[in-house]
C-alpha cells in the first residue's frame, strides 16, 4: 500500500506541477480530491491495514494528503487573485451609477421662496388640504352666491356633510392662522390646491401656491409693496421690473396683482408671456375688514396684508418648459435633469 499511495502522490504532484487555469484545478478536484477519489479510497482502506503498519502507513497517507492539499490551496489563491486583479483593471466596465434623488422642480421653487420669505420674518405655517366651505369661502368674505363655490370650479368630496370640498387656494390657512394666533402675525403658508379645471398645457386640477399675511398695527399698503418688490427682487433677479394692477379678491381691499417683466425674454415679448412681455406672479391686498372680524380680530385696531403666488408657472420659467403637465407625469428621465 505504500508504494500505492508513493504512486498516486507523484500523479497528484506531477499533475498538479502542469495546471495552467482554474479550470483544470477544478478538474484536478473533482478527479483526486473528492469523496469518491483515489485518495479518499486510500483512506479508507486503512481500516484493512495490519495494526503494525497503521503508524507508518498512516503517517505515509496524511503526508500525502498534507502535500497535495497544500500545493492545491496554493494554486487556487494563485487563481483567485488572478481573476481579481483581472477584473480591477478591466477599464472597459462601465462605472457604476449613484442614482442619487433630487427635489422635484416645484419644491425647489417653493423651497426658494419659503427661504426668501423666512429670511424676512415670516415663520411658516400650513393647513389641511380637504377643506370646509367656511373656511375656504365664508370666512375669506365671498358671497354665498359667488361663481368659485360653483361645482364646475370646486371639487366638493362625497360625505355626510355637504360643505366639504378640495381647497381651492391657501387662502383658508390665514383663516386657521387668525383664528389660533393673536396678531402681530407674520407668516406664510406654502401648499397643494384644487381646481376643476380642463387639463391642458397651462393648466392643471391641482397646483400649489404659497400664501402670505401679515398683521399688526398700522400695517399699510406700501409696506405690501415693498415686501413684494424686496422678494421679487431676490427670486427672480435684482433688475427684474414690475408693475401693481388693481385687481379683486372678495378677502382684500383694495386688491392687486403684481407682474414682473417676463424672465424669458426679458421683457421683449415671447410665447410664454403671450407676447405682452409681463407675467403675472402674485395676488394680494389689504385683508378685508370682515376677514378680520371673521377671525376675532378688531379691524379699527389691525390691519393686514396678504398675497398669495402660484407656483407652477414661475417653476414652468426657471427648468424651461412649456407644458405644466410634464410637472406631474414624474417621469424620472425629466425629473433627473433638475
Ligand atoms: N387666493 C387667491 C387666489 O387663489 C390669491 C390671493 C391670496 C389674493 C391672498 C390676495 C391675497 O387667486
Amino acid at each position: 500500500m505504500l508504494d500505492e499511495i508513493v504512486k498516486l502522490k507523484q500523479e497528484m504532484l506531477e499533475k498538479l506541477e502542469n495546471i495552467r487555469t482554474s479550470k483544470e484545478l477544478e478538474q484536478f478536484r473533482l478527479d483526486y480530491l473528492v469523496k469518491k477519489g483515489p485518495l479518499h479510497a486510500l483512506f479508507d482502506r486503512m481500516k484493512t491495514v495490519p495494526p503494525a503498519e497503521k503508524p507508518i502507513i498512516g503517517k505515509e497517507l496524511n503526508l500525502c494528503k498534507k502535500e497535495v492539499e497544500d500545493k492545491f490551496r496554493l494554486l487556487k489563491e494563485q487563481f483567485d487573485e488572478q481573476e481579481i486583479s483581472k477584473a480591477t483593471i478591466d477599464l472597459t466596465l462601465p462605472g457604476r451609477r449613484n442614482s442619487k434623488g433630487t427635489y422635484h422642480p416645484i419644491y425647489q421653487t417653493l423651497d426658494k421662496m419659503v427661504e426668501i420669505f423666512v429670511g424676512m420674518g415670516f415663520s411658516v405655517a400650513s393647513g389641511p388640504d380637504i377643506e370646509d366651505e367656511y373656511h375656504n369661502f365664508d370666512a375669506l368674505n365671498f358671497q354665498p352666491d359667488h361663481p368659485a363655490r360653483d361645482m364646475q370650479d370646486t371639487f366638493f368630496i362625497k360625505s355626510d356633510r355637504e360643505d366639504i370640498l378640495l381647497r381651492t387656494h391657501t387662502s383658508p390657512v390665514q383663516i386657521r392662522v387668525m383664528q389660533s394666533q393673536k396678531p402681530p402675525i407674520r407668516t406664510i403658508m406654502p401648499g397643494r390646491v384644487y381646481r376643476n379645471e380642463a387639463i391642458s398645457a397651462r393648466s392643471l386640477a391641482e397646483f400649489h401656491q404659497i400664501e402670505g399675511l401679515y398683521i399688526d398695527r398700522n400695517v399699510n399698503f406700501a409696506e405690501l409693496k415693498a415686501t413684494m418688490m424686496v422678494f421679487a427682487k431676490k427670486m427672480y433677479g435684482s433688475d427684474i421690473k414690475f408693475r401693481f394692477r388693481p385687481s379683486f379678491f372678495p378677502f382684500t381691499e383694495p386688491s392687486a396683482e403684481m407682474d414682473i417683466t417676463c424672465y424669458l425674454c426679458g421683457g421683449k415679448g415671447c410665447r410664454v408671456c403671450k407676447h405682452s412681455g409681463w407675467l403675472e406672479v402674485v395676488g394680494c391686498g389689504m385683508v378685508h375688514p370682515n376677514v378680520l372680524r371673521n377671525c376675532g380680530i378688531d379691524p379699527e385696531e389691525y390691519s393686514g396684508y396678504a398675497f398669495g403666488f402660484g407656483i407652477e408657472r414661475v417653476t414652468m420659467l426657471r427648468v424651461g418648459i412649456d407644458d405644466i403637465r410634464l410637472l406631474y407625469e414624474n417621469n424620472y428621465k425629466f425629473l433627473k435633469q433638475f
